[in-house]
């Protein structure tokens, strides 16, 4: 589906990628780990076109994709859930998921996602402001889903959320991974990853310092302690 090579990636002079190379297959739920200021978003960024690699390539179900802007990554079946979430706060949820709805034809259309998140139906006519930061959470995720995307960009769906919620929130994504979808999920709850993901890649200093399947991760300790500080 996504197999990224070798990009690099800067902010104005900043260096902040060193040749990133990463694939996401068909179906899988990939995890991209790290530390604070690794990485992980600008790698999200460069994919979805915010932040264009000027180095490496990018291909999408095989076509080259590097430097595309976000809006032609969206029609290509790219959804990015960013780490602030972009859900609309002067807005219901009903409204934030209508002008979700519907750009892409697909499975995902509001009533499914209310099955998903019933908590999203039973606070359909709240403002977006007036959600819990779990409930914005799934409403930024649920806003992702009606765009219909063949891959699911997220960063840090669990940031700031207690951890009933962060329970929830993985209850919600095994469902939808189930469903088929692949997602590329950025984060720094190493048990949520864990719990999701088919296989892991740890970013450190803008670069992949360690790759391969979840349950290698798991009986590698000394990865562990030294890229992520679990
Ligand atoms: N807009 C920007 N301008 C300049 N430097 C930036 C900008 N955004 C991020 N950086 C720098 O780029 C590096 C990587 O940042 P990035 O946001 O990709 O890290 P991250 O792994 O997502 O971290 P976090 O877990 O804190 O979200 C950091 O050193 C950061 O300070
Ligand atoms: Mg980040």
């Amino acid at each position: 589906m996504l197999k990224v090579e070798g990009i690099h990636s800067y902010y104005g002079a900043s260096h902040i990628l060193h040749g990133v190379s990463l694939d996401v297959g068909e179906g899988e739920v990939v995890s991209l780990l790290g530390r604070n200021g690794a990485g992980k978003t600008t790698t999200l960024r460069s994919i979805i076109g915010l932040t264009p690699p000027k180095q490496g390539s990018i291909l999408l179900k095989g076509e080259e994709t590097s430097g595309q802007k976000p809006h032609a990554m969206a029609r290509r079946g790219v959804s990015y859930m960013p780490e602030t979430r972009g859900i609309f706060p002067s807005l219901s949820v009903y409204e934030n998921l209508t002008l979700a709805e519907g750009r892409r034809p697909g499975p995902w259309t509001i009533p499914r996602v209310f099955e998903i998140f019933p908590r999203l139906e039973a606070r359909r006519s709240n403002g977006g402001a007036q959600l819990s930061g779990g409930e914005q959470q799934m409403l930024a995720i649920a806003r992702a889903l009606l765009l219909n995307p063949d891959l699911l960009l997220l960063d840090e769906p669990t940031e700031g959320l207690a951890p009933i919620i962060v329970q929830d929130i993985e209850e919600r994504l095994e469902a939808i991974k189930h469903e088929g979808m692949t997602i590329l999920l950025v984060e720094q709850n190493f048990r949520f990853a864990t719990n999701l993901a088919d296989r892991v890649y740890v970013l450190g200093k803008g670069a992949i310092q360690w790759s391969g399947s979840t349950a290698e991760i798991l009986a590698d300790q000394a990865v562990q302690k030294t890229w992520l500080g679990v």
